[in-house]
């Protein structure tokens, strides 16, 4: 057992809210969330005033999500225009190349409106107008955040897409929402590997049709073929506008942008996040949770092919006026000091990144990170994954010299924002507990039939009503998004989470309790790869489950049963292997794959992944009921064959 830690009194003074306030304040927002969000609103510039706050409904076959429905904004203006009065020269963007000895770029506020301006004509001169979707695909360079801000100056609704997928994968996300233009670079550049992005846009639009125009950013100066009549250089078509841009006036339920994430069956849904409410939550999370006040230089880790790369390198932080640190590289390189050697180069605050990340750091030993200074440092955070309890007191002692908070933000890319989390002046912390809702957010756990437990209990996450930050709808399918979060909890907000409640009302979320997989806290469904797996002509059948990684949190483990005539061998493992990183991509290849001449099948031929799973877990003493099996005989073969042995 860890112990608690108690909120320390300098930071309960200081700080936006003490635990007093907070319990205040959350009692307020969910007992009259119209009142409490129509305040809170407030914190943006609209062109149009709101006079409906709530309007929203999870009722079955019906569900309805509006917030400021009949107010109007521009989400750049609100990240960039209004900050220039007061903060014209400050920087918004401090950008950290993946080389060490690379050129830091220092872009202020008065900068970024020019360079958004000027992109938004860009787009405009290529023809992109209100409501069309762009894909982008970038590097973690400041032109990537160029990029989206000048789509919310047009109206534009933009689908970054993560630089480490395929073409595969770009093509099905270009293809799904019908988008016309592509923004990308040459190349990107991590851990001194460059990153062809503008090849495999090349090899997606081989694949798909109706993209008219791609624009692309000179980045490392690499070769790369450009297409008559389609490709343009990004800096031959500035050149050519000018930097006065009014950014268009948009209704707070215009849509923003999509992105697309792994469910449990079928192909990634395109969530759609919508103006108002999603900068609204983005923002006042962001000063919320990380206690963020004026002047701090603030570091999110995550890319912009996420959504934390949206919502907490981007959006929240730039509508609140911060200084946002854009990494182009990965922790580990060019040695695992990097990120402290980082945090001591720029001054940082406020440091967010990903438990995989922590583990992974914490492996290479205190003295990588007791070699540097990290007094700048004021808060620490995490995302993606449930936390261990050695990592957080890791995180804590080593890299926070036992003086800065861990906030552990449970949320996902449908909540928009954190939904769990401590406050750092107000929360006592538990290691490896995401602790309290936020302000709006109200967590219920419910057994399996839907019922509501009381006080200490464990089972599946819901939530019971809605909150600004709430995705709206997936693009171009509502009934997907009513199946999918609505119907299993009739009424309420499925996250796919198990979660345990402890006695002080702190929440532990244990993880997915669906068929989603949590790789390094990525998102992968286990049917993407499935399929990937069986589109190899030696495939005939894929199962695929997690199982317990020390470093990943999850690993991927796959049952392949060949065509008949085929063999396994190391070889066709390596195949499988480089056949699912080229298909969807290096985060999704598998770490075991197990040769199954069968698989474990009800009488009616649905996989029994329970089975599976225990056995790719190492964990084969029980197996549970398995008397429903069409034939028993193949479970004994398999945990013969089994990969993962203690
Ligand atoms: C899933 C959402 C939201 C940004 C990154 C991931 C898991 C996320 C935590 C946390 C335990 C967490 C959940 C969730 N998760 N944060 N602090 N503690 N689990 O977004 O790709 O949409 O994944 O990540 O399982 O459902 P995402």
């Amino acid at each position: 057992m860890y112990d608690i830690h108690p909120v320390p009194d300098d930071w309960a003074r200081r700080a936006w809210v003490d635990e007093e306030r907070y319990n205040e304040l959350y009692t307020q927002s969910v007992e009259n969330p119209d009142a409490f969000w129509g305040e809170i609103g407030q914190r943006l510039d609209w062109t149009t005033p709101y006079t409906r706050v709530k309007n929203t409904s999870f009722a079955p076959g019906a569900v309805s999500i509006k917030w400021y429905e009949d107010g109007a904004l521009n989400v750049s203006a609100n990240c960039v225009d209004r900050h220039l009065a007061t903060r014209g020269e400050q920087v918004a963007i401090i950008f950290e190349p993946d080389d060490p000895n690379g050129t830091v770029r220092r872009i202020t506020y008065r900068q970024l409106h020019e360079e958004v301006c000027r992109f938004a004509n860009v787009l405009k001169a290529q023809g992109v107008g209100k409501g069309d979707r762009v894909t982008i695909y970038m590097p973690m360079i400041p032109e990537a955040a160029y990029a989206m801000l000048a789509c919310t100056r047009i109206g534009a609704v933009h689908s970054v897409v993560f630089g480490g997928f395929s073409p595969d994968s770009i093509a099905g996300r270009i293809t799904d929402c019908t988008s016309q233009f592509v923004i990308t670079a040459d190349e990107g550049v991590r851990g001194g590997r460059k990153i062809p992005l503008k090849a495999n846009i090349d090899a997606a639009l081989a694949k798909c049709e109706g993209v008219k125009s791609v624009l692309v950013v000179r980045h490392t100066g690499g070769d790369v073929a450009m297409q008559d009549g389609r490709d343009v250089w990004y800096a031959e078509a500035a050149a050519k506008v000018g930097t006065d841009c009014a950014p268009e006036p948009m209704n707070a339920e215009d849509p923003l942008f999509i992105l697309y994430t792994s469910g449990s069956t079928g192909t990634p849904k395109g969530v759609l996040h919508t103006t108002g409410g999603y900068l609204v939550y983005a923002s006042y999370t962001h000063q919320m949770s990380f206690d963020y006040q004026d002047g701090d230089i603030y570091w999110c880790t995550a890319d912009v092919g996420w959504v934390t790369g949206h919502s907490y390198v981007v959006y929240g932080p730039l509508a609140n006026g911060a200084t946002t640190l854009m990494f182009e590289g990965v922790p580990t390189y060019p040695t695992v000091s990097r990120c402290w050697e980082v945090v001591d180069k720029h001054g940082v605050n406020t440091f967010y990144t990903a438990p995989t990340a922590i583990r992974a750091l914490m492996a290479a030993g205190e003295e990588p990170v007791k070699r540097t200074s990290r007094k700048s440092l004021r808060l620490l955070a995490t995302v993606g994954e449930p936390i261990n309890p050695e990592a957080w007191e890791w995180y804590y002692r080593v890299v926070g010299d036992s003086r800065c908070p861990v906030i552990d933000t449970w949320w996902q890319t449908e909540t928009g924002g954190h939904m769990i989390t401590p406050l750092p002046g107000a929360t006592a912390l538990k290691p490896g507990s995401a602790c309290r809702p936020f302000f709006g957010v109200k967590p219920e756990i419910v057994d399996a039939e839907g019922a509501v437990l009381e006080g200490e209990c464990s089972g599946n996450l819901v939530i019971a009503d809605s909150w600004p930050g709430q995705m709206r709808t997936v693009y171009g399918d509502h009934q997907r998004f009513m199946d999918t979060y609505f119907s299993a909890y009739k009424g309420k907000y499925f996250s796919g989470d198990g979660c345990r409640r402890d006695a002080d009302g702190y929440y532990w979320i244990t993880g997915r309790v669906d068929d989603v997989l949590n790789v390094s806290g990525h998102r992968l469904g286990t049917a993407e790869v499935e399929s990937a797996l069986v589109s190899h002509a030696k495939v005939a059948e894929a199962a695929v489950v997690g199982y317990p990684h020390a470093m990943k949190g999850q690993g991927i483990y796959a049952y392949v049963t060949l065509m008949s005539g085929e063999e396994g061998s190391d070889e066709l493992r390596k195949e499988l292997v480089q056949w699912v990183r080229r298909e969807i991509g290096p985060i999704a290849q598998p770490d075991m794959i197990h040769f199954a001449p069968g698989l474990p099948k009800t009488r009616s031929g649905k996989i029994m992944r329970r089975i599976l799973r225990k056995i790719a877990e190492d964990d084969f003493g029980n197996l549970g009921d398995i008397s429903t099996l069409a034939d028993p005989g193949v479970v004994s073969d398999l945990v013969d064959n089994r990969q993962n042995r203690a």
